[in-house]
Order: structure tokens, then sequence, then C-alpha cells
């Protein structure tokens, strides 16, 4: 199925439970607001497009179950509030808000915000079909691709953003080969990056974090392809550690890539604007349900970095590929 999709019989919202996998591959349903917002903080479902579907249809659920406008609009917030870096998510509850608000009828405001819901997404993976399109025009044959944390199929409705780059490619004949870096604390990269590639039979290496810098010195790395979690006007938010892969990337003169729906983009927006969400210390104190660190020890944890465009080579949209200015900011 689907990363996360409506299951009209059961009115409810379906997501692959992404926190079980690679060891299981369990789909969950939410049927209120509340549940769908748990499940959005917990990262059952998460990846910046993913987020925008779960937003929109969770305004579906705001509508089912709030009978009054007013309700509507509370219940959606706390939805806005669940994850604040990645644009997406606001931007799918808005959209389907608007339309559930042209209708006059909770029946009606309901319905509205399905075939919104629905529309959006459809439309991220068309928009993912076009940027693994444009995208794979950048990717010879034989190259070896680093990636970081997960911009696959399981970040989006489907095909992927930087993965669907790689399985355009693949599917245009071209062999390529994966790098994932593990994404520490929540390990997206081993977790579910090596994970989607398996299945689709792509060839991916699982690296730690730390290791990247010393591949690129070696050779080991064509390029470097990531998503993005807002595309801001000096440059690209990302999962945290996007900027090392990035600064190493240019000191050893390899090309750093980002594929981002238009979806994600808030080019209005400085970076400092944004709020970099600061997760919980037992991401790092703990792994695996073992303590690792003392638990008095004092922890930062922000799941995001910001990437200027002046390390970047070029963004592929649904639109094209832009090459960046490589202004400083
Ligand atoms: O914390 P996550 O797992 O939601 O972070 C996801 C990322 O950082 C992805 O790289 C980004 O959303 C791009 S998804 C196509």
């Amino acid at each position: 199925m689907r990363t996360i999709e409506w299951a009209e019989e059961a009115g409810a919202v379906k997501l692959i439970d992404q926190t079980l996998l690679p060891r299981e591959c369990r789909v969950v349903a939410c049927k209120t607001v509340s549940g769908l917002v748990d499940a959005i903080k917990k990262l059952r479902v998460r990846g910046a497009p993913a987020l925008g579907a779960a937003g929109a249809f969770g305004v579906v659920l705001a509508c089912k179950n709030e009978k009054t406008e007013a309700g509507v609009k509370e219940a959606v917030e706390l939805l806005k509030k669940a994850r604040p870096t990645a644009v997406n998510l606001s931007y799918g509850v808005e959209r389907a808000l608007n339309a559930a608000l042209l209708g006059r009828t909770a029946r009606e405001r309901e319905e509205r915000a399905l075939a919104e819901a629905r529309r959006i997404a459809e439309e991220d993976v068309a928009a993912n079909k076009k940027i693994g399109e444009f995208g794979s025009e950048l990717l010879e044959d034989g190259d070896v691709v680093l990636t970081h944390c997960n911009a696959g199929r399981l970040a989006c409705v489907d095909w992927g953003t930087a993965l669907g780059v790689v399985r355009s490619a693949v599917a245009a004949g071209k062999r390529v080969e994966v790098i994932a870096c593990e994404t520490r604390p929540l390990n997206q990269g081993s977790r579910l990056t090596a994970w989607e590639l398996l299945q689709d039979g792509i060839p991916v290496t699982l690296i730690s974090d730390s290791a990247s810098a010393s591949l690129m010195r070696a050779g080991k790395v064509d390029k470097v392809l990531v998503g993005a979690d807002r595309v801001v006007k000096e440059g690209v938010l990302n999962k945290i550690g996007t900027y090392s892969h990035a600064v190493a990337a240019k000191e050893h003169g390899i090309p750093f890539f980002v594929a981002a729906p238009l979806t994600s983009f808030d080019l209005e927006r400085s970076y400092r604007e944004v709020e970099i969400e600061e997760r919980s210390a037992e991401e790092l104190i703990f792994f695996g349900g073992e303590q690792v660190a003392p638990l008095e020890v004092r922890v930062f944890n922000p799941a995001f970095d910001f990437t200027p465009f002046e390390l970047v080579a070029a963004v592929v949209t649904e639109e094209g590929v832009k090459w960046t200015r490589r202004k400083k900011s």
C-alpha cells in the first residue's frame, strides 16, 4: 500500500507504522485527530510530503468528529503544531481546511476535505514521478549516491523524492548504488532507506553517519542526494547531519543535490524564522531500550539543520532542475 491513505470503510487514516520497520511492516488506523497527532509526534508517519498528506487527511478526521466549524478549526490547530519544521504539514492542513470550510454542513465539510486530501496525495505522487524524471538526468550509469535520512516512498505518499530520483534512474536502465547513512538518533537511514531500497532490489550499503566524509575522501561517493523539509530563501532545512555531508561534499568536489516538491518550498521565509524541532533527551540517552548515556547528562537534540545554497549544486523539483546561485548567506 501507499505510505498513507484514506480507508473509506473504516472512516480512518491508514498508515504504515514506520517506528516498527524494518522488523515489521504493520498498517495502523487513526480514527481521531489526537490519534493522528500522536502518530505524527512519534514518527509513525514522517517525512515532509507524507506529513502534508497526513495533515490533510487529519482535517477529514476533524470534520468527521467535530460538528461545528469552530470545533474543526480548533482540532486542526493541534495537527499543525504536531511538528514544526516541515512546511508540508501546515500546507496540507490549510489546503484541506480551506476546502472543507466551503461546505455548509458537517457532512459537506467532510466530503470536501476528503476530496482535497485525496488530490494532495495524488499530486504528491505525480510530483515525485516528475522529480524522478528530471533528477535521473543528473545521475550517470555506475554512480554511487550518498543519501541521508529517508527521502523515499516512506517519506512521501509514494515513490519518493531523493530515492525517487534513484528509482527513476534505475527504471531508465542506469546502474546506481546508494550509500545510506544510518541517521542517528532515530535511524531513518538504516531502518527505512535500507529497507525500502532492498525491497526494490536497488543496491545499498549502510554506513554510520560519521563515515561519510572519509568515504568521500576515498573517492567512493559520486553524488550526494537528499530531500528537504523546507526550502527557504537562503537554503534548505533537512534532517540533522545533512549540513555535515554538504560541507564534506564541497571539500571533495562532489555535487550535492536536493530533491523536493514545490509543497516543501517556503521562499518568503528565512531559515532564521523557522523553528527547528528539538526532540527528547531520551532519544540520545537510550538506544533500542538500553541506556547508553548518563541519565543526568545535558542533551541537545535538534532534529534538523540548515544547508545554505552555496553548498547545493541544484534543487530538483517537479518543474525541473534549478541550478543554484552560489551566493553566501
Ligand atoms: O524526522 P523525519 O524523519 O520526519 O525527517 C525527514 C527528513 O528529514 C527527510 O529528509 C525530509 O522530510 C525529506 S522527505 C522526502
